[in-house]
């Protein structure tokens, strides 16, 4: 069967687009694959951050991981940092990395336009990524679309170093869902929906509160036109919502229901019944989970010696055909 894996950066709380875009796809794969669900703190470097947050982060987004369903006995979840295989191999993709490659990244040129403090790291934060998902031989990897193109860049390092030193990687496939993939901003439809926005209300944490959840969707922007449209070009605000719901309900298209509904009211209320069905048992499980900091280090220690198993194994693999004894 295909190996899956997916990373989440602990910049903040975990929102609905990374629930629909890789939380719960590789919670669906569970069920026949071998999935590998990573927190990747040592990314959350590569931007301003704040040492007491980040903690705080990665310790709320573990335990949100697992009130999404992630279960430790059929998946492999650990800290990125207690792996300090990641970093070496780092090193030793960066060796087969191009600096134009790198910064030809659209997020790169973005996060860096007009910001002199850029680090170092977020210009090679593609290259650790490919070191996530190299040193486990995952196949397939869920993404949402916005990392459709660290995804190529990793099948190009995986592919030239295979070329140029035999074969040593599996080259992996990124998977992004067919409706969905990119959730954008309930507040600002033409901006992706992220745990870092400026003003959060646009986006939907996956712990908020049902009457959160509803007001957020109730404010949502749409478009002038009384009727609904599946038309993400000229009506993006209403195609969201309407991708949202669709993803939220099997079988369904925006399309199929937009035609279905007679108004905006109509459509936010259903999507918002969607969205906190489908977040209910998260928050339900959440409390206990993240009072258990017992169940929580033993998560974190458990995972890393199995992944430190693996990632040394490919470590040995990738240095004995670079040429470094
Ligand atoms: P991160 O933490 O920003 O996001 C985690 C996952 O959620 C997806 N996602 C979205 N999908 C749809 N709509 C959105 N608005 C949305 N926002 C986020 C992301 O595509 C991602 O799948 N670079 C990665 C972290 C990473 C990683 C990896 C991922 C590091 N190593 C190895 C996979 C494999 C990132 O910043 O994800």
């Amino acid at each position: 069967t295909a190996r899956r894996l997916s990373g989440f950066k602990p910049t903040g709380r975990l929102q609905l687009g990374n629930y629909l875009g890789a939380v719960r796809p590789m919670i669906e794969s569970q069920r026949d694959h071998e999935p590998i669900v990573m927190i990747v703190n040592l990314h959350a470097l590569t931007v301003q951050h704040d040492p007491a947050r980040l903690r705080d982060h990665t310790t709320r987004m573990l335990a949100t991981l697992l009130a999404a369903g992630v279960d430790t006995n059929r998946t492999l979840c650990y800290l990125q940092s207690d792996v300090p295989e990641h970093a070496e191999l780092h090193y030793l993709l960066e060796c087969a990395t191009g600096y134009g490659e790198a910064a030809r990244m659209i997020q790169f040129k973005e996060k860096s336009r007009g910001n002199a403090a850029v680090r170092l790291s977020l210009l090679t934060y593609p290259v650790l990524m490919a070191a996530d998902i190299l040193l486990h031989d995952a196949d397939e990897v869920p993404v949402g679309e916005d990392q459709t193109q660290h995804l190529e860049l990793a099948r190009d390092v995986a592919n030239r170093f295979n070329t140029r030193y035999g074969h040593t990687f599996v080259v992996p496939r990124g998977v992004t869902p067919s409706v969905a993939a990119r959730v954008m901003d309930l507040a600002d439809p033409i901006s992706k929906m992220g745990k870092t926005a400026t003003h959060d209300g646009g986006v939907i944490f996956l712990l908020d509160p049902p009457d959160t959840i509803a007001r957020k969707i109730a404010r949502a922007v749409t478009d002038p036109a009384p009727d609904v449209a599946y038309d993400p070009d000229r009506r993006p605000g209403a195609a969201n919502l309407l991708e949202i719901l669709a993803a939220l309900r099997p079988g369904s298209t925006p399309a199929g229901l937009a035609a279905g509904l007679g108004s905006y009211r109509h459509l936010k209320d259903e999507v918002t019944e969607a969205v906190v069905e489908a977040l209910r048992p998260l928050r339900a499980r959440y409390d206990a989970l993240i009072a258990d900091r017992g169940h929580l280090d033993h998560v974190r220690r458990a995972g890393a010696a199995r992944a430190r198993e693996r990632a040394a194994r490919t470590v040995a693999r990738a240095k004995d055909a670079i040429g470094i004894p």
